[in-house]
């Protein structure tokens, strides 16, 4: 059950771990963060399905898996008239695309056994979680399918940052992003405007913009215009907030921290973790759960989907294609059409008695998978809303295994909620997956306990998934190397005979449900133009 052997590295995994990167520049960087507004207003390449005129001319069409891919490609290609089927080794349909709830099942490929505890009405979205505004492909099937979308929390000052590995008095003591951002942001720009003034920076700037541009920086890092000091800002937080009575507010700012006290932290690697062009501040998600998308798509397509049924070969000739599949009951069979679009994993798919020629089959050797944990955690308080004044966001850390911590973006001071305990990727994430469902409760508990004291009294349940454990998946997301994606992903961009390839993994939205779905659009517009041609 080797199956995540080699699938630490890559494109995707290294862009996202926002917390390494960036490391050498520090200062500079928030004077230039404006440059990433450069990057906003961008849409993904596809934002409508292909327009699929001139008839299906009869052509039959077998799609493998009923994930975001699969269910797209059924809904666009039945809408243009083509008779299709889907094969789905689950019982349910939505890919990755799941979420547990009470009374959802997981065993995994260990052998661990879960049925989701959680009280109506809670529940965690193991796989996909948030959506870009830009992902306009997403956006579209959500509005389609009448899939309510509420705002997600993906950065909030006011939540901690917890940095153990750092040096210094704010090493392993949780402290609000927002302060570290302040005073970061402060410093620094404290240190350019003086240099700035001094002409130190003449070189870059006219004289007409250094001016300009030191009263960028001024607001920039809150500094006093007088001297060009950052002595501290309101944005941090007061020890007595404002209100009524006698006692104001201004005057009782909480005092920056030292700005050696600041580097030596780390913590201010976190500063751009919404800087890059796939986060934003703020995301969405369905209400009630991501699978309210998959299930959107389920009752148009529901009907042409054959459950339980794993592939077992896939055959073609000069004719079309054979499916080979054997169901949930022992039942065997096969299903014959005129092309074949596949969107199981290449992963999965690697391990398949698969028709296609030599280089079809080298480029699939060419992507490996992520291994990707998740854990759910129900609290019997929302005591980071009650307690610490949280509302949403991620609780970023430097403890292995343990990633990020997410507070839930739903349910705004009710009883209870599902806190994302947990989500973290590569070899740290192999280790807390061979862990009993239990231990990886346990060891959840125990980082958040550093950053929250009421973490382990409150907890009620868990729920955990290993993406690289799950049957039918064997990982989070594809990545591509720097050369795969040169040599091999063209490869498999194109049809091996009558077999088409789709999903996350054959797109530049890597681990991103509008991946899948652009992935599918560009592969149907293929087989469509082939079928107007034949
Ligand atoms: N796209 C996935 C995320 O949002 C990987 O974390």
């Amino acid at each position: 059950m080797d199956t995540y052997a080699g699938a630490t590295t890559g494109g995707v995994l290294t862009r996202r771990r926002f917390f390494e990167g960036l490391a050498a520049v520090g200062g500079i960087s928030l004077a230039l963060s404006g440059m990433d507004a450069l990057g906003f207003g961008m849409a993904s390449a596809t934002e409508l399905p292909p327009e699929l005129t001139g008839g299906a001319k009869g052509a039959k069409i077998v799609i493998l898996g009923a994930g975001l891919a699969g269910m797209t490609a059924a809904y666009e290609l039945s809408k243009a008239g083509y008779q299709v089927q889907i094969l789905e080794a689950r019982s349910f349909a939505g890919g990755r695309c799941q979420t547990a709830r009470k009374g959802f099942q997981h065993t995994d490929l260990i052998g661990h056994e879960q049925t989701c505890d959680f009280d109506e009405g809670l529940y965690i979205n193991h796989g996909p979680w948030r959506i870009p505004y830009h992902h306009r492909s997403t956006l579209h099937y959500t509005k389609l399918f009448g899939v309510l979308l509420e705002s997600f929390v993906n950065d909030n000052d006011a939540a901690y940052v917890y940095f153990e590995k750092g040096k210094g008095p704010l090493a392993g003591k949780p402290v609000r992003k927002g302060e570290i951002a302040a005073d970061a942001r402060g410093y620094a720009a404290e240190l350019i405007a003086k240099a700035a003034s001094k002409g130190d920076l003449d070189a870059a700037l006219s004289p007409a913009d250094r001016e300009t541009f030191i009263a960028y920086m001024i607001n920039e890092g809150r500094l006093s215009p007088k001297d060009l000091a950052y002595t501290g800002t309101e944005g941090r937080g007061f020890s007595v907030h404002p209100g009524a009575g006698v006692d104001p507010g201004p005057g009782k700012e909480l005092p920056p921290f030292a700005f050696k006290d600041v580097l030596d932290s780390k913590a201010w690697r976190v500063l751009t973790s919404v800087s890059g062009y796939e986060q934003q501040r703020t995301m969405l998600q369905p209400i009630g759960g991501m699978d309210r998308i998959a299930a959107g798509f389920e009752k148009h397509v529901g009907a042409m989907i054959r459950y339980s049924t794993v592939v077992q070969k896939i055959k073609q000739n000069g004719k079309g294609v054979k499916i080979a599949y054997k169901d949930a009951f022992g039942e065997t069979g096969e299903i014959e059409a005129d092309y074949c679009l596949c969107t199981i994993p290449l992963s999965v798919l690697k391990q398949i008695d698969l028709d296609a020629s030599k280089p079809f089959k080298a480029a699939m050797e060419k992507v490996s998978y992520a291994p990707v944990n998740k854990i759910g955690l129900q609290m019997k308080t929302r005591f980071w809303e009650e307690k610490h004044h949280i509302y949403g966001g991620h609780i970023y850390n430097d403890m292995p295994g343990i990633g990020t911590i997410t507070l839930p973006s739903t349910g705004w001071q009710s009883d209870k909620g599902v806190l994302l305990g947990y989500y973290a990727f590569g070899g740290e994430a192999v280790k807390v997956s061979m862990k009993t469902p239990a231990e990886r409760a346990a060891f959840a508990l125990a980082g958040g306990q550093k950053v929250f004291p009421e973490y382990t009294d409150s907890f009620e349940s868990a729920f955990s998934f290993s993406w690289h454990l799950a049957e039918y998946n064997l990982g989070g997301w594809a990545e591509w190397s720097q050369d795969g994606r040169k040599d091999a992903y063209p490869v498999l961009c194109e049809p091996d005979g009558r077999l088409y390839l789709a999903g996350e993994h054959l797109s530049y939205l890597g681990g991103w449900q509008a991946g899948a779905i652009e992935s599918a659009w560009q592969q149907i517009a293929k087989i469509h133009a082939r079928v107007q041609q034949a």
